[in-house]
């Protein structure tokens, strides 16, 4: 058995939560940065998000991880080391990790303590011989890997859940290539990309039914409202996803019901009825205009597996 790991801290503090509120509220148009999304409540609320009917695409890149396992390991070969950013809860990496040919280290970097601990304890137990070394932390800043003790054949970065979809296209390409700096020479990269498809389809996962996304965008304001001290009223607040096929992208917005101001520390903000703050941006790629953008970041395209809908997409490239 490994020795119990602990969990390297390097969270965002409290400070970076707040002067990210304040500039995003004041700038035109008003955003809230995404990465706050993940506390815990906002975690569990996104694990509820990823088993809803309507979201495929968490149900989706599992599925073709299942399906091409044998295949999407003899590409990362023997004795790899993964470093696995925004894995979350590890149901995908569990799979992944599960068809290796003896991985030799592993190293899940997630802004979320309490997923990271629990995914941890549980890899610790399903795989003795793996060794890990869990880092809390934002990966959107350059962090920091600890050193493994043992030496791989070579780094693959693993990058699930359609994440790279988040950032824009030239901010997607600027982050591809820090992580070609982290996995060097013979490194590879495994990413989950969201696919470009009807836009109904695309609508319908990003405002569910329950509401389930709308709690989840909603908890932003929450989080203001317990760690800034911020008073945004919840009532006067309602969540939209809408499509923007020119770009590409699902855009989610927070819109207020009415005309209102809202406080934080000696700020305040007025928002007039209908105004919009947007939260997150979700590109959706085609399978050539992702291969592309990775290119600009010097990868090279492998493989890419999808499901028979062409939904998702698990592209494969080498440096
Ligand atoms: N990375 C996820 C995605 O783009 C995040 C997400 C899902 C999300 N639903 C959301 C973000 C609703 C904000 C609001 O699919």
């Amino acid at each position: 058995m490994n020795p119990k790991a602990a969990v390297l801290e390097r969270e965002p503090a409290t400070s970076d939560f707040l002067s990210d509120v304040i500039a995003g509220l004041s700038s035109d148009p008003r955003t809230l940065p995404c990465k706050y999304f993940y506390d815990a409540r906002g975690a569990a609320l996104f694990q509820k998000i990823c088993e809803l009917p309507e979201y495929y695409i968490t149900r989706t890149e599992i599925e073709i991880l299942d399906r091409h396992r044998a295949e999407i390991a003899s590409h990362l070969g023997a004795k790899i080391e993964l470093i696995g950013l925004g894995t979350g809860a590890g149901t995908k990496t569990r799979i992944l990790i599960e068809a290796l040919e003896k991985p030799a280290v592993y190293i899940p970097v997630d802004i979320s303590k309490k997923q990271l601990r629990e995914s941890t304890g549980l890899f610790q137990q399903i795989f003795p011989d793996l060794e890990i070394l869990p880092v809390c932390a934002d990966y959107l800043q350059s962090v920091v890997l600890p050193s493994p003790r043992r030496k791989a054949a070579r780094k693959i970065v693993y990058f699930p859940g359609s994440t790279i979809g988040n950032f824009e296209p030239h901010e997607a390409t600027d982050f591809l290539r820090r992580i070609a700096n982290l996995c060097g020479d013979e490194g590879g990269l495994l990413i989950g990309v969201d696919l470009q498809k009807d836009r109904h389809v695309i609508e319908a996962a990003y405002n569910d039914s329950a509401g389930v996304t709308a709690e989840f965008n909603l908890n932003l304001l929450t989080r203001a409202n317990h760690e800034l001290g911020a008073d945004f009223d919840l009532a006067a607040w309602h969540h939209h996803a809408i499509y923007n096929s020119r770009e590409g992208r699902i855009e989610m917005y927070l819109i207020s019901e009415t005309r209102q101001h809202v406080h934080i520390e000696d700020r305040q903000f007025d928002f007039h009825a209908g105004e919009r703050i947007l939260t997150e941006y979700s590109y959706k790629h085609t399978p050539d205009g992702f291969a592309a953008l990775a290119r600009n970041a010097g990868f090279e395209f492998q493989k890419m597996w999808s499901d028979e809908a062409r939904l998702f997409g698990v592209f494969y490239f080498k440096l």
